[in-house]
């Protein structure tokens, strides 16, 4: 894939007082800055509905680093702080945006040279279609003054409630931005091991050959986290696990293990196999919902969501079939959930008699976190006078292979890919909506009531 080349740019952040920005953002921003990876020309807006200011972003800063155990460099600090300003503005009203559209020009006018204007909204899902129709109607969708600079949004998931209202928000969108404009983030798909993923598939032909259901058993794409809902009881009491993150990041994960592998991997020939793999993905029915999923909440969510009748589930898990020659037959489980013991972020993909599931041969295990790597185990004869045989695995890790922190975080690549305009790890709207095709019913049957909702204790996953 070739790489376009850097450029200028404004990034523009919509709720710059908010978690993400202060857990993923300014610390990618920050190690960009450290690489001398940002534009030469690059200015950062904050805007807030609260007054803030941007000592008090870079106080937040230091203290993640902090949190993270991370040294923090005097000078890139020194440096973000001369690009960033912020703005206090009221989302809510026209006015505010054409008083954005002014201070963007100012920027421009102060720095002589028309600018990339990189939008990126991070506010609650439900606000982007007002936000969005505002910032159409007030020609923020335009590029710069003198039209030679391009303008771009970038959304976070989740993209939309269930299908319809995530076709409605994208004819919405659609209104002011182009689909070229539109960068659906998904950060999943910007973490190196699943970046891996195709290169691996690609690069080892070994695997190739045995890639479908006439050697693979199953497959288990699975999200396990050990933290909780850290505060975020407003964004995730109407989201939960489905949406949060099977709908978007372990969907599009496994598009990347089960896509065919195109010719040329090109932006639009990689969009292209995945947009195919996941409309055959059988869409789970109605009447299938009480056999193929399993919905959970951890003890003492309803506490932290200070809602005693809340039925949002912190843990799913759905079974997926996908309908096409190479799969067919192969079952898929997709699973994710919060305060489980510890956190797993892998796709593991069992080698063995398909008839036989219990009976794997080899289980391939490609691990986003933690310890990012690709392991394999195999049956290997243990040393001495017995035959005995045993499960030993083979492992790659990017810190034994690579070296410690060479790889970026998933948000600089975010960032970098945003400012740079490649879409390529990004989700396109046929794609979202081919993913909500899938779970659309889940969603409409678990919103019917919580009887099959499993609470469970911290630590241990329903079954
Ligand atoms: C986010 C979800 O998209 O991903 C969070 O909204 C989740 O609920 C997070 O905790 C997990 O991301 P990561 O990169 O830590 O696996």
């Amino acid at each position: 894939m070739t790489t376009p080349p850097l450029t200028s740019g404004i990034l523009v952040i919509f709720g710059i007082t908010g978690d993400l920005v202060r857990k993923k953002l300014l610390p990618a921003l920050y190690y960009l800055a450290g690489e001398n990876l940002l534009p030469e020309q690059f200015e950062i807006v904050g805007l807030t509905r609260r007054g803030t200011r941007v000592e008090d972003l870079l106080d937040g800063l230091q203290q993640e680093l902090r949190e993270r155990g991370e040294p923090a460099d005097h000078g890139t600090f020194k440096r973000l702080g001369s690009i960033m300003r912020v703005v206090t503005m009221d989302m809510t009203r026209a006015q505010s945006f054409a008083d954005l559209k002014a201070t963007l020009d100012g920027i421009e006018t102060e720095r002589g040279t028309c600018l990339n204007r990189l939008f990126y909204l991070s506010i609650p899902p439900h606000t982007y279609g007002p936000v969005i129709d505002f910032m159409g109607d007030s020609k923020l969708g335009s590029g710069c003054q003198h039209g030679t600079a391009d303008s771009r949004i970038m959304v976070e998931k989740p993209f939309g409630y269930d299908l319809e209202s995530a076709q409605e928000l994208i004819t919405r969108i659609k209104r002011s931005f182009t689909e070229r404009q539109i960068y659906r983030i998904d950060h999943y798909l910007a973490k190196e091991t699943a970046q891996n993923i195709l290169t691996f598939r690609q690069s080892n032909p070994l695997f190739q050959a045995v890639w479908g259901s006439r050697h693979i058993s199953h497959i288990v794409v699975n999200a396990a986290e050990a933290i909780g809902i850290e505060g975020r009881a407003s964004f995730y009491e109407p989201t939960g696990a489905l949406r949060d993150l099977i709908q978007s990041h372990l969907l599009q994960v496994l598009t990347l293990v089960t896509m065919e592998l195109p010719d040329k991997p090109t932006s639009a020939n990689v969009h292209q196999e995945k947009l195919k793999l996941l409309q055959s993905i059988k869409p789970i029915k109605p009447n299938e919902v009480a056999t193929r999923t399993v919905r959970g909440q951890y003890k003492g969510y309803r506490d932290e969501a200070e809602n005693p009748d809340s039925i949002t589930e912190t843990f799913a898990r759905i079974e997926v079939e996908i309908d096409n020659d190479r799969w067919r037959g192969v079952p898929v489980l997709v699973q994710a959930g919060k305060r489980l013991a510890r956190k797993d972020t892998s796709i593991a993909i069992g080698f063995g008699d398909p008839a036989a599931r219990h009976n794997i041969a080899n289980t391939l295990v490609f691990r986003l976190q933690p310890d990012e790597g690709i392991s394999i185990d195999l049956v290997a004869k243990k040393p001495g006078f017995n035959d005995d045989a045993e499960r030993v695995e083979m492992t790659f890790d990017y810190h034994n292979a690579f070296g410690e922190g060479i790889h970026p975080d998933a948000y600089e690549r975010v960032l970098m890919d945003g400012i740079r305009g490649d879409q390529t790890l990004f989700a396109t709207s046929d794609e979202v909506l081919a993913s909500w095709r899938i779970v659309d019913s889940i969603v409409h049957e678990w919103a019917k009531g919580g009887d099959d909702l499993i609470i469970y204790e911290p630590g241990l996953a329903p079954a």
